[in-house]
């Protein structure tokens, strides 16, 4: 009897939970875009491939149209398919969704520094940040010298390998990694120093974590599987470790701080906190600004080395347009001066090559997830504030008007029929408006002038036969993170 008597109570509850949930969806959802119809507490999800959720989202985009609703978890979610729309969100709406979106997994840097900040401290910190590293970026001392100097240093590493396989991931890395850390640090560290290699593990290892099928069921249900083991405990402990690392480099900077000479991005914030010691709500505490230079040390590392990483083995794919490469190279910079950014200009073709592996791999598939501001009327659907909107990159990236085969890596979708590049606004590789990257300008140097002076000196060499070479993604979600490979450099002279 006693059984019964619970079984009845449970199945009770279960239906006034479903009652609930339907009440809530039909009530809620009056004037939102449409989507399918969710069920109690997993809602969408049954329409989700968690191995692939940016191609669930194109496919639902096909069947809702390009503003479609999701529920996953507690949350209510538009995504936004399509040249039209995304550009729409992302310029015409700027302030309505510049919002972030939560990301559970990086709740040490949540409404803190750049990135993750969803709080009214986002606007200047982002201000402040750009106007530092702009200042940095510019004059002598600037990225472009700063790159080429690193240029040299992974030239000279790429040299020691004598032409053996090795793995790209941290000899390439190093490079991006070090541009960062001297701008925000005034640090340079050595390519086997311990701390280097372990905080690029750090940062490798959650870009692949995050991507991974059981981080995305995460990110949507925090809520029920932050108690359970898992490999999400694992980024969240990376992303902890990184940020006591770099607290304790904001502390020693702290110290030795000498406010008539700024060494670097780290100073310049320690002053602005100075300069506001006395306020009763200052935006600057030693927290804050640790989380902001994590935001860059890591944003500014694992993307750009990535990207590298991936357009390397998409060239040794090709060795047709490796050659034509060379001969560019040749032709516009020859053998021995350190390629400059003047050269983009007469090196169409690298140029082009760069913007199509940055298109083809798709680094960050759906984007960050922005959030709207305030209750929002779009296309006629009211967006009410607190949505979670995702304006998807890769519905721009291969579309398929403008990138005629976007599943190919062709560098004549950047390229003319007279050979000039061709500038495609369908481009969003760093998204746009309020939320653009940060470090668009510093991204694409370095992948210009690093892809430039590695073809410049070596011939790449693959262990297997380019034909067989993998280019899909090992995994994607968070981003789309390239196979492991070897590869060996053959100096070319
Ligand atoms: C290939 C390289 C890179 C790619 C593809 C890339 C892509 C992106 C994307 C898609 C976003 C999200 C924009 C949005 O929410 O609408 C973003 C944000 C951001 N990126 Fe990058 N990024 C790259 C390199 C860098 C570098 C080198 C830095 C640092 C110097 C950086 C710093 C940031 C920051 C701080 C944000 C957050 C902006 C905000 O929330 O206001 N990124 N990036």
């Amino acid at each position: 009897m006693a059984a019964l008597g619970i079984t009845i109570i449970l199945l009770g509850w279960m239906v006034t939970l479903l009652l609930i949930s339907i009440w809530k969806h039909i009530h809620s959802s009056w004037n939102l875009p449409p989507g399918p119809f969710p069920l109690p507490i997993i809602g969408n999800l049954l329409q989700l491939d968690v191995k692939n959720v940016p191609k669930s989202f194109t496919r639902l985009a096909e069947r809702f149209g390009p503003v479609f609703t999701l529920y996953l978890g507690s949350r209510r979610i538009v995504v936004v398919h399509g040249y039209k729309a995304v550009r729409e969100v992302l310029l015409d709406y700027k302030n309505e969704f510049s919002g972030r979106g939560e990301i559970p997994a990086f709740q040490a840097h949540k409404d803190k520094g750049v990135i993750f900040n969803n709080g009214p401290t986002w606007k200047d910190t982002r201000r402040f940040s750009l106007t530092v590293l702009r200042d940095y970026g510019m004059g002598k001392q600037g990225n472009e010298l700063r790159i080429q100097k690193e240029a040299h240093v992974l030239l000279e590493e790429l040299r020691k390998t004598q032409g053996q396989p090795f793995d790209p991931t941290y000899l390439i890395g190093c490079a991006p990694c070090n541009v960062i850390s001297d701008i925000l640090f005034h640090k340079h560290f050595d390519y086997n120093d311990k701390t280097f290699l372990r905080l690029m593990s750090l940062f490798n290892e959650n870009f692949y974590l995050l991507s991974t099928p059981w981080l995305q069921l995460y990110n949507y249900f925090s809520g029920y599987i932050q108690y359970l083991p898992g490999r999400h405990r694992k980024v969240i402990k990376n992303v902890y470790e990184i940020k006591d690392y770099v607290y304790e480099r904001v502390k020693e900077h702290y110290q030795s701080l000498d406010p008539n000479c700024p060494q670097d991005f780290t100073d310049c914030l320690l002053m602005e906190m100075e300069k506001e010691k006395h306020s009763s709500e200052p935006l600057y505490t030693l927290d804050n600004i640790a989380v902001t230079v994590a935001d860059l040390f890591f944003a500014g590392t694992e993307t750009t080395s990535t990207t590298l990483r991936y357009g390397l083995l998409i060239l040794m794919k090709y060795p047709e347009i490796e050659e034509k490469l060379h001969e560019e190279i040749d032709r516009v910079i020859g053998p021995s001066r350190i390629p400059a950014v003047k050269d983009r200009l007469e090196m169409p073709y690298m140029d082009a090559v760069v913007h199509e592996i940055q298109r083809f791999i798709n680094l960050v598939p759906s984007n960050l997830p922005h959030e709207a501001t305030r209750d929002t009327m779009f296309r006629g659907y009211l967006i009410p504030k607190g949505t979670v909107v995702i304006p998807t990159l890769d519905s721009l990236l291969y579309d398929k008007q403008e990138f005629p085969d976007p599943e190919k890596f062709k560098p004549e979708h950047f390229l003319n029929e007279n050979g000039k590049f061709k500038y495609s606004d369908h481009f969003k590789a760093f998204s746009t408006g309020k939320r653009v990257c940060v470090g668009e300008g510093l991204a694409r140097m370095e992948l210009f002038l690093f892809l430039s002076a590695i073809l410049q000196h070596f011939n790449l060499k693959s262990l297997v036969d380019p034909k067989d070479i993998d280019l899909s993604p090992l995994t994607i979600g968070f981003g789309s993170i390239p196979r492991h490979y070897k590869l060996c450099v053959i100096p070319r002279s």
